[in-house]
């Protein structure tokens, strides 16, 4: 068994745990959806405010001073988290904004340069991705004539690659695709693929929303020209995006949004842009958000991404085994813990996952229920709708007890109500 963390002392720093929900403790099972927040994240927004507040980039006086110091010092820190230069990472607003900036940009780009997309040119994505990743490139596809293709997904959960060779190619321009699908908890492996996007002199983006807050990632490994993840499902606030390029593509990518700060030169007829990271950053920047993301990349370094990694796999264990135990249930995703992160979704035979839902809130749990923003995975799996649960540093094998009891429970309600 893996090693689990010390989850009553880490409740400690997220005051959330204090309340009850429904006359319950809170069993809060939607991480996949957003993380809670320790006071150390709340803290540093709030100090950030009673302090520093001014606005970065622009003033001479000593508080706009401190405010680009604090905010910058956030970029260096999400540099080191990802194992990149400092001024290779972009702030974003979300994961979404982030992913509609390189696909914009690429969009922007004059006939002839390097990142144009034209009608022969092919995108790549696969049928596991969140909507996130997918209608941006959809939209880039419709502008600008390029075909998208994705891969399909087997029946166990898995990028099906065996068709790798026709999707791609010497058209592929960009392939973008998840670490970690947030449905199925399953965790892709992009060796080949990466391989493959630098022989053919395609763009490579990594959708990591649901990895980089749980396991270990460094850049330089991953053989990606970009990546991306949100704020808030990293300990942060919401309202802030990282976007990590590298440097030699940002800086010559056209702007995705334009205004003040990102500029170097204007007239009345024109404009030239700053390099990157000011040049995807207009207007006056997310400060307290970045500060706050700094503080829970912080946390979560302190405490080690291997370290929360296992405790998460040791949760799924258990939580797979129990659940699996219930003959009405179906698990929606990989069975086995290879290459698989701590999310799970599932069906329960009679039992719509709305309804299921509710019940389990009933008892304190919290779960998303729905279709979780991809579409085309669920229709791929025949599932209009599952329950998913997905755990945390803070979650411990109490709330698998809980989460396996509350479904028992809800389904000997809802056969009493037949
Ligand atoms: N993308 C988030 C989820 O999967 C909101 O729940």
């Amino acid at each position: 068994m893996s090693q689990l963390l010390d989850v009553s002392t880490i409740k400690r720093d997220f005051p959330i745990f204090e309340r009850t929900i429904n006359g319950q403790k809170l069993v809060y099972l939607d991480s996949a959806a957003t993380s809670q927040k320790p006071l150390a994240v709340l803290d540093a927004e709030r100090a950030f405010y009673v302090n520093h507040n001014a606005a970065a980039h622009r003033g001479a006086h000593k508080l706009a001073e401190e405010a680009t110091e604090a905010f910058e010092g956030a970029r260096a820190f999400t540099a080191k988290f990802l194992n990149s230069p400092k001024d290779e990472i972009i702030f974003t607003k979300s994961a979404t904004e982030a992913i509609n900036l390189v696909a914009y940009s690429l969009g922007n780009a004059d006939a002839g340069s390097q990142f144009q997309i034209s009608q022969d040119d092919e995108i790549l994505v696969s049928e596991m991705e969140h909507h996130a990743n997918l209608v941006p490139w959809q939209e880039l596809a419709k502008r600008s004539g390029a075909k998208l293709k994705w891969f399909k997904v087997t029946d166990q959960g898995r990028l099906d690659l065996s068709d790798i060779d026709s999707k791609i190619g010497k058209r592929t321009r960009i392939i973008a695709l998840t670490q970690q699908s947030n449905v199925l908890g399953t965790i892709n492996d992009f060796s080949e693929i990466s391989k493959r996007a630098r022989s053919v002199g395609s763009l490579f983006l990594i959708d990591a929303c649901q990895s980089a807050p749980h396991l270990k990632l460094d850049v330089t490994e991953l053989g990606c020209d970009f990546l991306t993840f949100s704020g808030h499902k990293a300990l942060g606030p919401t309202g802030i995006g990282v976007l990590w390029g590298r440097k030699e593509l940002l800086d010559s990518m056209p702007p995705f949004l334009t205004g003040g700060s990102m500029i170097e030169m204007v007239t009345m007829e024109s404009s030239t842009y700053l390099p990157a990271p000011r040049r995807f950053e207009p207007g006056v920047p997310n400060m307290a958000q970045a500060v706050g993301l700094a503080a829970g990349l912080r946390y979560l370094t302190e405490i080690g991404l291997e370290k929360i990694q296992d405790h998460e796999l040791a949760l799924t264990k258990v939580a797979l085994e129990e659940l699996k135990k219930i003959p009405e249930l179906k698990i929606v995703g990989p069975e086995e813990l290879t290459n698989r992160g701590g999310v799970i979704s599932f069906e329960l035979e009679g039992i719509h996952p709305h309804d299921l839902g509710q019940a389990l809130d009933q008892y304190g749990i919290a779960v998303r229920t729905g279709h979780h923003c991809a579409w085309p995975l669920m229709r791929r799996f025949n599932s209009v709708a599952t329950t998913r649960a997905s755990f945390y540093l803070y979650n411990d094998l109490e709330d698998i007890d809980e989460l396996v009891s509350g479904v028992k429970k809800a389904q000997k309600f809802f056969k009493g109500n037949k």
